[in-house]
């Protein structure tokens, strides 16, 4: 039997989430939003897509969150994306009594599931939904790094005029102004960029990957990225299903790796059926490692702000 993947929200990231696994055919999905109508329009306009692009998922729009019951993954893409001149943290307010009320439902309908939150601002509103879903760390994830390392990844590629499955690159650290790429360890099939890309302009590149998602809010104004944000999803509901043991960045629960405790932070994890399996401790130069900590230290912050505020 096809396991059960249900979206919360069927904006343009739930909504493109659910196109991009149904084209993957590898599970069944429900998906959930708040006004039944768009749910069921959105989930009956791409089941009459099947016979075209060829796959068997079963798609169910739904504002009854009953239907969630044995989900093997719930992705939370519930809330308000950021607008022009907002940073992700001015969302807090706004998205963190969204996320609450929907972490009570997918507690009580899907107990057994795999939690994957991708709702800004990121690292906060993953560390909130641990805590109201009392999930156990392995369960519980959100989706930053995959976006942000691709960014990094695809802006490497244009520079150097090369395919992009050539370029390796990660990104750590919180999801924000302050997340941590690592042009040390980004390489080209094996040659680190340092050897092929000129320092000012690495610089910049890691600049822009810092202020992607701001880039696009400002060219779309109403509207914050969908398409990368929804192929990264689907990248860690797919690692899920098939138990890849995938390594990838995400934003997991630290218990004093990295020297960090108590937070959730972007982190090269292994991902499988479990969820989180294992942490992976990437070996860090001091700059690197002050970097980290300046980015925990913002992550910090606003988990103490959810702490008092909606705790
Ligand atoms: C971005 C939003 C999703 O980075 O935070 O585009």
């Amino acid at each position: 039997m096809r396991k059960k993947v249900s979206i919360i929200g069927a904006g343009r990231v739930g909504a493109t989430t659910a196109q991009i696994l149904a084209y993957k055919d590898i599970c069944n999905i429900v998906l959930w939003n708040r006004t039944e109508g768009t749910a069921k329009g959105i989930a009956l306009d791409l089941s009459e897509s099947a016979p075209l692009e060829g796959f068997d998922t079963k798609i169910t729009g739904t504002s009854n969150f009953s239907e969630i019951k044995n989900s093997e993954v719930v992705v939370l893409t519930a809330g308000v994306p950021r607008k022009e001149g907002m940073s992700r943290e001015d969302l807090l307010k706004v998205n963190a009594d969204i996320v609450k009320k929907i972490c009570a439902q997918i507690k009580k309908h899907a107990p057994e599931s795999k939690l994957i939150v991708l709702t800004n601002p990121l690292d906060s509103m993953v560390y909130l939904s641990k805590k109201i879903t009392g999930f156990p760390k392995e369960r519980v994830m959100g989706m930053a790094g995959i976006l942000d390392s691709s960014r990094f990844r695809s802006f490497i590629a244009n520079e150097l005029n090369v395919s992009v499955e050539s370029v390796s690159a990660v990104v750590l650290g919180g999801h924000g102004d302050f997340m941590v790429p690592l042009p040390r360890y980004a390489n080209v099939d094996g040659t680190p960029i340092n050897e092929l890309i000129k320092k000012d302009k690495i610089k910049s590149i890691i600049e822009r990957t810092r202020n992607a998602g701001a880039e696009i809010i400002k060219l779309e104004k109403e509207s914050s990225a969908f398409y990368a944000p929804a192929s990264s999803l689907a990248i860690m509901v797919e690692a899920i299903l098939n138990d890849k043991r995938e390594q990838l960045p995400c934003a997991a629960y630290l218990n004093g790796e990295y020297g960090l405790k108590g937070i959730f932070m972007g982190v090269p994890v292994i991902l499988g059926a479990k969820g989180i399996d294992k942490i992976v401790e990437m070996e860090l130069e001091k700059d690197e490692k002050k970097l980290l900590i300046e980015s925990a230290s913002k992550v910090k912050e606003l988990a103490k702000e959810v702490d008092t505020l909606f705790l």
